[in-house]
């Protein structure tokens, strides 16, 4: 029930967002996404046709650096966090411009966690993360991407991404 919840949630509808979003939804998806323990529904099996698309392998730190979502079927909804690869945490920040269907949450870090603001069909969303200041070392992009009501797969993960201080 609970994920059943969360995935309506996080699919809003628009004119029925009062009870989901944006105060109810982020911290109960938080807890979902944030230890990736398994769903009370499960995902979707098999490989995920979405991806979360790194276009370099590393920067300088303070730099935002450019992430996308990405599917070869169009998908709803999505929740995106950077994890350090160490620590597992969620680190950094997003960055989200008016025109692209997104917007930040907070978990345990102000805007730590990108996740989609309408529920038009998409299937290409740029996303910018900013590191930590003074933070060196690597993150892994990692999501959940809702295709439907019904059908979605977590533990979308990029390539390893290294941020190196300077
Ligand atoms: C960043 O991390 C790398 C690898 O752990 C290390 O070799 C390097 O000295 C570190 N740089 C700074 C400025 O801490």
């Amino acid at each position: 029930m609970r994920a059943l919840h969360l995935l309506l949630c996080l699919v809003p509808l628009m004119p029925h967002l009062a009870l989901c979003y944006p105060d109810y939804v982020p911290q109960s998806a938080c807890d979902w996404l944030a230890p990736w323990h398994e769903p009370y529904t499960d995902p979707a099996e098999g490989p995920a046709p979405y991806k979360l698309r790194i276009y370099h392998s590393q920067a300088p730190a303070g730099i935002p650096v450019p992430v996308s979502v990405v599917g070869s079927q169009p998908f709803l909804g999505f929740m995106v966090q950077a994890h350090d690869a160490g620590s597992g945490q969620a680190v950094g920040s997003w960055q989200v411009t008016p025109h692209i269907p997104a917007t930040t949450m907070t978990c345990s870090n102000p805007d730590n966690t990108v996740t989609h603001n309408s529920r038009v069909s998409k299937q290409l969303v740029p996303l910018a993360w900013l590191p930590p200041k003074g933070y060196n070392g690597t993150v892994f992009f990692k999501g959940t991407v809702v295709a439907t009501y019904t059908t979605y797969w977590t533990d979308i993960a990029s390539a390893p991404f290294r941020v190196v201080s300077v």
